[in-house]
């Protein structure tokens, strides 16, 4: 297969590559990002040695580029990470996501209709559901729920997904979506809660947990979201929804505080920040239908991939010190600044 993937220089697009590249050494990767604050060529050097493995320079939402990319490369598949993808920067900004999210998705809609494809994967969040209360512990996520968004960002993750399914009942694309939870690993940008808290920690900084750290995120170690994502673009069935998690729910300040124990770190960095606005109480997903379907099962338990994470982060510190000394150091300011932290990193 020719696969473009889009957004491939980011988080989770580039584990895939890299979990594809692994995979299936036959197929044929072409990489489309924009290379925007989150994207980094850095983290693609090893891929880029592979002669199946192509980077191309663009926006979803350049018609005419994606076109040219689509006549010229005639892709068998197309799987969609490049999104505007931090609910605190849309909350800040909220139109460059929907550009990206929501335009960006119908210009390769459409670009998939005019050049013909098999699939046409989009990578989409469980924040299209909205959040579950603390106190139902009963209540999962599943593909049935009613979408029921509260950001910017979830809004235009829940629209490109009506789109997409508007494009397989109108036209016909052979489309799948899948809808995943929290994602954490190697290349993970230092501005969500994982890595900033790693990142902070190791430099003795303050470690901000919104409101009162009670909100529960549903963690998957990012290469069992990537497994999840092959087999559906080869085996899901077209037109269908699919949920990915792992059933490992954790409030933020557990995981805070399980970051602070693996790096030997006092509780006293802890600082509690003025809290996100909207923000979502409870994620949890029902991951039953892809495991029925597709034999789906996550391979890596929370208190072993936070470990390698960890472990991670404490091995590749060039990575993520090039991305901190930079714009991020702004960002980071005017972010944690209207949250009243005070000790932010350098
Ligand atoms: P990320 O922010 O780390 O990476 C996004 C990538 O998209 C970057 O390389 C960026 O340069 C690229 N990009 C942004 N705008 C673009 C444009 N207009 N054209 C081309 N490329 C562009 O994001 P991520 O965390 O890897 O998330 C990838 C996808 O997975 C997103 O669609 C996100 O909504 C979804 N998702 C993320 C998580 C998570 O926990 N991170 C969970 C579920 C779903
Ligand atoms: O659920 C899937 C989603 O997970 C993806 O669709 C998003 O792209 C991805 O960014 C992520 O969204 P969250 O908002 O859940 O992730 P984030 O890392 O920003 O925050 C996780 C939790 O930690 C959330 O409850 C907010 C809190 N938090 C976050 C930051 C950055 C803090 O308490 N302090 C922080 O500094």
């Amino acid at each position: 297969m020719k696969i473009i993937v889009t957004g491939g220089a980011g988080f989770i697009g580039s584990n895939f590559v890299y979990y594809e590249l692994a995979k299936h050494p036959e197929d044929e990767i072409i990489c489309l990002d924009a290379l925007t604050y989150a994207g980094n060529l850095e983290t693609l050097a090893d891929a880029e040695k592979n002669p199946q493995f192509t980077f191309v320079k663009g926006d979803i939402a350049n018609r005419q580029a994606v076109y040219r990319l689509f006549e010229r490369v005639k892709p068998d598949g197309v799987v969609n990470f490049a999104a505007e993808s931090h609910v605190d920067r849309s909350i800040e900004n909220p139109e460059i996501f929907l550009q990206t999210n929501v335009i960006g998705t119908s210009v390769l809609l459409d670009a998939c209709r005019k050049y013909g494809i098999q699939r046409y994967h989009q990578v989409s969040t469980d924040e299209v559901y909205g959040d579950l209360p603390l106190d139902r512990p009963d209540l999962f996520f599943t593909e049935d729920t009613p979408l029921h968004t509260s950001s910017p960002y979830s809004v235009s993750k829940a629209s490109a997904d009506l789109l997409v399914q508007a494009y397989h009942r109108t036209y016909k694309l052979p489309v799948t979506i899948s809808r995943c939870s929290n994602n954490y690993g190697p290349y993970h940008f230092p501005e969500k809660l994982i890595p900033l808290m790693i990142i902070n920690a190791l430099s003795d900084k303050k470690l901000p947990v919104y409101g009162d750290g009670k909100n529960v995120r549903d963690w998957l170690y990012v290469e069992d979201h990537c497994a999840a994502i092959d087999l559906i673009i080869r085996k899901g069935r077209e037109g269908e929804v699919y949920n990915i998690g792992g059933h490992n729910e954790r409030a933020n300040i557990d995981v805070v505080k399980t970051i602070l124990h693996e790096l030997g770190k006092p509780e006293s960095l802890i600082e509690h920040a003025t809290d996100r606005k909207g923000h979502d109480r409870r994620y949890a997903i029902d991951p039953t239908k892809i495991h029925n379907e597709l034999g789906w099962l996550p391979q890596t338990k929370f208190e072993d991939g936070i470990k390698k994470t960890v472990k991670w982060y404490l091995e590749h510190q060039d990575w993520w010190k090039h991305i901190i000394s930079g714009a991020y150091q702004e960002y980071y300011h005017d972010m944690y600044s209207k949250k009243n932290v005070l000790e932010y990193a350098k």
